[in-house]
């Protein structure tokens, strides 16, 4: 398969934690922790290639020039699944807004079924980091995608944990432009389109529905 634009994270620490995730004896306590570290971990490679500006900065020494994001940051969690990765990324940057984007699948046509949009009204002008855990049909991210490039938005990436082969030929058929970052790419879909082997329902598992 295709691999271009697509970013997967073999860093051990990740691995581990990935994989004890995808236990099916982790309870949703656990899951939930380990799911908010490997998001923490992924941000510091998502943001590498961001634009940064030079800063005055006083020391308690002497006036010196620094270095920060030179644009604001939006992260978008697709419900109710991304919402898990969102805590473990604002720890890291924390001066972030969150946009809200309510898509579900429709368990028997398996197409995304939007049923809620909240963005901060200037995300056009930021970085945003669009964020589920998982990537399966890529039904849910391209409409998601597809949302966000209607409100302006010309500078996104999507994270998730798992992504299958479809979902990263699907996404990128639609929106080829857009990186997607992941911890895995398994194997493929079952037939009622769950990533195999995965880690079953994200959103099940995180919130113990
Ligand atoms: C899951 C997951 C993604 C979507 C991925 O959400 O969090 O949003 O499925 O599947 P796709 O790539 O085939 O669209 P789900 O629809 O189960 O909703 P939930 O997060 O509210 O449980
Ligand atoms: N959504 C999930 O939560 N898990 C899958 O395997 C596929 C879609």
């Amino acid at each position: 398969m295709n691999l271009r634009n697509v970013f997967v994270f073999d860093h051990p620490v990740i691995q581990t934690k990935l994989t004890e995730l995808r236990d099916v004896a982790c309870d949703h306590r656990k899951f939930r922790t380990l799911l908010d570290e490997i998001a923490g971990l992924m941000v510091y490679e998502v943001t590498r290639d961001w634009p940064t500006k030079e800063q005055p900065v006083d020391t308690p020494l002497e006036r010196t020039t620094g270095i920060v994001l030179a644009r604001q940051v939006t992260l978008v969690p697709i419900l109710r699944a991304g919402l898990g990765m969102a805590d473990g990324v604002l720890k890291l940057l924390p001066d972030a807004r969150l946009g809200h984007l309510g898509v579900r699948r429709d368990e028997t046509t398996l197409e995304p079924v939007s049923y809620y949009q909240k963005l901060p009204p200037d995300i056009a002008s930021t970085e945003v980091l669009l964020i589920d855990p998982m990537l399966a049909t890529g039904g849910s991210g391209a409409a998601s995608i597809a949302y966000l490039k209607k409100a302006g938005v010309t500078s996104m990436k999507f994270v998730c944990l798992v992504a299958a082969p479809e979902g990263i030929t699907a996404l990128h058929r639609q929106h080829p432009e857009v990186p997607i970052y992941c911890a895995a790419v398994d194997r493929q879909l079952n037939e009622k389109g769950y990533i195999l082997p995965g880690l079953g329902d994200a959103g099940d598992r995180i919130f113990g529905t």
